[in-house]
C-alpha cells in the first residue's frame, strides 16, 4: 500500500505549518515543512555570499544542503539544524522569508528539493505543507488541503505572533508585504500557488484552529476509511 499524504498548500501565514504540527503529532505520522527548505536555501547563500541571480549556484546550494529536522513527539514542532548550527529562529525573520520567495522563483531550485520532500514520504504517513504540495511533490496525496484567508486576516495573526514576541512591527507593513509574497508564489512560472483540482479548499478567515483541526481531521478520516 502507498503511504498516505495529506497536504496543506496556501499562501503566506495562513496557519499551514501550526495545523501541519500538530496533525503530524496527533497522527503519529512524519512531517515536511517544505517552506523550511527554501527558506534554508535563502540562509545558506546568505552565509555562502551567494547571489540571488546566479540561478545555478543558488540551486548547488539547494542541492548540497546538510539539513537535520528534529521534531518534538508532543507538539510536532521541529528544530531545524542546518550544518549543525541551531538555525529555526533565524530562518523565520521577514528577510529570510521574503529572500526564500525570490529563491522558491527559480526553477533549477524547485527540481534540486523535488527528491528530498519526496524523502518525506514514509510509513505510517506524512503531513507536508507548502505552495505546491498537492500539485507538484505529491499530486497523488490522499487529501489535499488548500487554506486561505484574507490578506487582512492573516497580517493580524502575524502581528499578534511579533507582538507575543516582544519584536517591533507595524500591521500596514505586514499586510503589504504578505500581499507582494502572495503575488510572487502565486504568479511565478514554475509551480506557482494554486488549489490542485481536488482539493478542498478551506476559508480560515473566521475559523478558530479548533475548528481547522475539526475540519481537516474530518476531510482525512473519511478518507482513510474508503481507503480501507
Ligand atoms: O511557507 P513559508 O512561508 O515558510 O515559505 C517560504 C517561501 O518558500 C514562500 O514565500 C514560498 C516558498 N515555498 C514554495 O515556493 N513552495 C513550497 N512548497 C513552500 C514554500
Amino acid at each position: 500500500m502507498t503511504v498516505p499524504v495529506l497536504s496543506i498548500d496556501g499562501p503566506s501565514g495562513v496557519g499551514k505549518g501550526t495545523l501541519a504540527a500538530w496533525l503530524a503529532a496527533h497522527l503519529g505520522w512524519h512531517l515536511l515543512d517544505s517552506g523550511a527548505l527554501y527558506r534554508l536555501t535563502a540562509l545558506a547563500i546568505q552565509n555562502q555570499r551567494v547571489p540571488l541571480d546566479d540561478e545555478l549556484a543558488v540551486a548547488e546550494a539547494a542541492a548540497g544542503l546538510d539539513v537535520v529536522f528534529a521534531p518534538d513527539a508532543a507538539t510536532g514542532l521541529q528544530t531545524v539544524f542546518l550544518n549543525q548550527v541551531d538555525v529555526t529562529d533565524a530562518i523565520r525573520t521577514e528577510t529570510i522569508g521574503n529572500a526564500a520567495s525570490r529563491v522558491a522563483a527559480l526553477p533549477t531550485v524547485r527540481a534540486a528539493l523535488l527528491d528530498r520532500q519526496r524523502a518525506f514520504r514514509r510509513s505510517p504517513g506524512l503531513v507536508a505543507d507548502g505552495r505546491d504540495i498537492g500539485t507538484v511533490v505529491f499530486p497523488d496525496a490522499l487529501v489535499k488541503l488548500f487554506l486561505t484567508a484574507s490578506a487582512g486576516a492573516r497580517a493580524k495573526r502575524r502581528y499578534n505572533q511579533l507582538m507575543i514576541k516582544k519584536n517591533g512591527a507595524n500591521l500596514a507593513d505586514i499586510e503589504r508585504e504578505i500581499t507582494e509574497r502572495d503575488q510572487r508564489d502565486a504568479n511565478r512560472a514554475t509551480a506557482p500557488l494554486r488549489p490542485a483540482a481536488d482539493a478542498f479548499t478551506l476559508d480560515t478567515t473566521t475559523l478558530t484552529i479548533d475548528q481547522v483541526r475539526e475540519r481537516a481531521l474530518e476531510l482525512l478520516t473519511i478518507s482513510l476509511q474508503s481507503i480501507d
